[in-house]
């Protein structure tokens, strides 16, 4: 990363599809970059609900051409930290899936142990955990699901900074921290971790780089670049609501002076 400047493309022409209230909104600009470096051929997302994150996975895959498929593997009941929910949050997500991303979005309504068997060993190019956030669950998760990722491919962990009620994926993803050698972690919002699991073809990238073998400046620099970048994308949000507001409010009458 030092002697190039990494301009990411989610700060050039990212605007999101989906925009549903989810505490992983700060982490979507990586998101979307990260699938445009990797462009990974399968992508499982364990933990679904509205399909903040999962949509994001799909557009970067559409916007990047990237010739792959995306599974979203939730039970679509809730669990002890989202509470319980109805079925209308599934059937949402299942049209926003049919409607904007046929042929790249699979959804898999069920438990996530059930989900194990429809997929191969070492074939999960992209696998994003995000299910119930205590210790012991996320701790299952990642020993289920470890050996059906590719060498060199990526795990994403969400809450890996949430230290509240019981949630213990920090305390998880720290002990990974002592032990794996390619892992790193966005410590803003909730916080997210980026683990790549050893082995497989080295991929060159700005972004992985800084991540996995940048100084301790450059992973600073990049962790201060996704800071900025939620907060671009979320003021470049509400640039667009106000500009649509006034618009609205314009065609009725003439009203729509800026305030
Ligand atoms: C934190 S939410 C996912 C948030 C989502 N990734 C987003 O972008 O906002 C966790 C989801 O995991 C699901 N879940 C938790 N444990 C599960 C399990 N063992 N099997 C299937 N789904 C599970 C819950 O139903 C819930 O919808």
């Amino acid at each position: 990363m030092s002697s190039t400047i990494y301009f990411p493309p989610s700060l050039q022409r990212f605007e999101p599809k989906r925009m549903v209230f989810s505490t992983w909104v700060d982490h979507l600009p990586f998101a979307y970059d990260l699938v445009g470096v990797i462009r990974p051929k399968l992508t499982v997302e364990l933990g679904v609900y509205n399909g903040l994150s999962f949509f994001t996975f799909c557009q970067a895959m559409v916007e990047f051409n990237v010739d792959g498929v995306a599974y979203a593997v939730d039970c679509w009941e809730g669990d002890a930290h989202t509470e319980s929910y109805d079925d209308s949050i599934y059937q949402d997500v299942a049209t926003h899936a049919r409607d904007h991303y046929r042929g790249i979005a699979y959804l898999l309504k069920m438990y996530f142990n059930d989900a194990l068997q429809h997929f191969s060993d070492e074939s999960i190019e992209l696998l994003h955990i995000d299910g119930l956030h205590t210790y012991d669950a996320v701790k299952e998760d990642f020993s289920n699901w470890y050996p059906k990722v590719k060498p060199g491919g990526i795990i994403l962990f969400h809450d890996v900074m949430a230290r509240i009620k019981d949630f213990g994926v920090w305390k998880f993803f720290d002990e990974l921290m002592a032990s794996e050698p390619e892992i790193f972690r966005f410590d803003h919002g909730f916080g997210l971790g980026v683990l790549r699991k050893p082995g497989g073809q080295s991929m060159e990238s700005p972004l992985l780089d800084a991540m996995f073998t940048g100084t301790p400046e450059e992973q600073h620099n990049l962790k201060q670049l996704y800071v900025h970048a939620s907060h671009f994308l979320e003021a470049r949000r509400q640039a667009s609501k106000f500009k649509a507001m006034n618009a609205g409010s314009g065609s009725k009458g003439g009203q729509g002076k800026s305030q």
